[in-house]
């Protein structure tokens, strides 16, 4: 079975988690692509979506299916987003397709995130997968220089040759030669740098069901 046809079916399955007559909040990525792809089969019995990124809100736009502002609803009932990894406590790294930010504040409105993964995204701990940080441009050198001190090497995300900027106007610093041994701390304490708008880890924002696509089929992990 190919990764791709591992994320459909995950992409699929999570259409058991969606709520009728709610709205569902929508993550970012190729595997949130298939379930959007099949959330249209259902559309006519959701609400809508509240989406994390410009481009999940385009997919969801163009299959039909409304998207309300988080400020213009209350909590929403599930969250469906991928990551770049997950451990078994469902803390993960995320930020790979650099909508980080806007993920962790959809998953904060969520009572319930469900991580959509293929396999390969299984960790014992978190941090062989380069952190995404998002930061504010003016801070990014120091930032940089602070992760240095902990031998870390981060490095500014690029597009084309430029550096990438996100939805929020802001840039990825990736960071690799981390091992996060405690997701919450980690995360707690990184959040408290200046510049720092979003780290990657989301571990006070975890997933409580992760479904991971196996050549054996989907396996439910469940964390609460
Ligand atoms: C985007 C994310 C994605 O959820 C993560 O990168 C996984 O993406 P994919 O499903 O394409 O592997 O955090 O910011």
């Amino acid at each position: 079975m190919t990764q791709d046809e591992l994320k459909a079916m995950v992409g699929q399955a999570a259409l058991d988690h969606v709520v009728a007559g709610e709205i569902v909040g929508v993550g970012t990525g190729s595997t949130v692509n298939k379930f959007i792809d099949a959330l249209a089969g259902m559309k006519d019995r959701i609400q809508g979506a509240v989406s994390s990124s410009e481009a999940s809100t385009a997919r969801l736009v163009a299959l039909g299916i409304p998207v309300f502002d988080c400020n213009d609803v209350g909590e929403i009932a599930v969250y469906i987003d991928g990551a770049d990894e997950i451990d078994h406590q469902g803390y993960m790294i995320k930020g790979g397709g650099a909508a980080l930010t806007r993920e962790k504040i959809v998953a904060a409105q969520s009572r319930r995130f469900v991580c959509i993964a293929d396999e390969s995204k299984l960790v014992h701990r978190l941090g062989d997968f380069p952190l995404p940080v998002e930061v504010i441009p003016m801070a990014a050198r120091r930032i940089a220089r602070q992760f240095a001190e902990f031998g870390a090497e981060a490095t500014l995300r690029l597009k084309d040759g430029q550096p990438l900027v996100t939805d929020n106007g802001q840039h990825i610093l990736d960071v690799r030669g981390l091992g996060i041994a405690d997701p919450l701390a980690f995360e707690s304490a990184v959040n408290q740098w200046p510049g720092v708008v979003t780290v990657g880890v989301f571990a006070h924002q975890k997933a409580q069901t992760c479904l991971l696509g196996t050549p054996d089929g989907v396996r439910t992990l469940k964390f609460d």
